[in-house]
């Protein structure tokens, strides 16, 4: 290594980012499957493009916050983050199809459409899985090493103002969900203080209201 001496950064919270995205990709047979109510697929539709777009804005800060600093403070590991980072753009296709897919359900919830969306997210979720397996084992020790605090917090934070859907918060709520004892304060715990009360306040009652909608509760 060449970079500057350990940083003292937590980025455990990479993992918990992805299992909110997978978990929520992961939803798409329960969803999706048997719907043919318009109101109900246009929601679901929703929520999926939604789960689309935060994925790709949490690659977008990777790629332009995490992997330049992390490439040129760790000269060794090149050969490494120019595998893992490239595997962003193996998604590209995935995503496109899936953003493919997802409009159509919406526009026509046929057994047909709702076949085509499952395997579109299946094969999203497939495809990103690999990445987020090796992001974590190699990539997220670097960042702890070799990031400082804000960098990683600026990260983490910086694709949200490149979001185009309406639910940024989708899988945050998603994960509240699913998480254990203290995860969900190791998740927050480099997000501003903004942003935590905007969570409590405004987006879990949010998401609440709405996946009961989804999910027809
Ligand atoms: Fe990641």
């Amino acid at each position: 290594m060449s970079g500057p001496d350990a940083r003292g950064t937590d980025a455990g919270d990479m993992a918990l980012a992805h299992r909110g995205m997978h978990g929520a990709l992961a939803t798409a047979p329960s969803y999706v499957v048997g719907n043919v109510d318009p109101h109900r697929a246009r929601l679901i539709a929703n929520f999926y493009e939604n789960v689309v777009e935060v994925l790709r804005v949490h690659h977008l800060g990777e790629d332009e916050l995490v992997y330049p600093l992390l490439w040129a403070r760790c000269v060794q590991e090149r050969d490494m983050l120019e595998r893992v980072s490239a595997q962003h753009h193996l998604l590209d296709e995935p995503m496109r199809a899936a953003n493919e897919a997802i409009a159509i359900y919406a526009s026509a919830p046929s057994a047909l459409n709702q076949a085509s969306l499952v395997s579109a997210i299946g094969a999203l979720d497939g495809a990103v899985v690999p990445h987020f397996a090796d992001e974590e084992l190699y990539v997220v020790p670097l960042i702890s090493e070799h990031l400082t605090p804000e960098e990683w917090a600026q990260a983490r934070t910086h694709g949200s103002s490149q979001f185009r859907k309406d639910k940024i918060w989708i899988t945050s709520c998603f994960l509240r969900e699913n998480l254990r004892n203290g995860e969900l304060e190791e998740s927050f715990a480099h997000l501003p203080q903004v942003i935590r009360e905007r969570w409590q306040t405004e987006w879990s009652p949010a998401y609440d209201e709405f996946m009961q909608q989804v999910r027809a509760d």
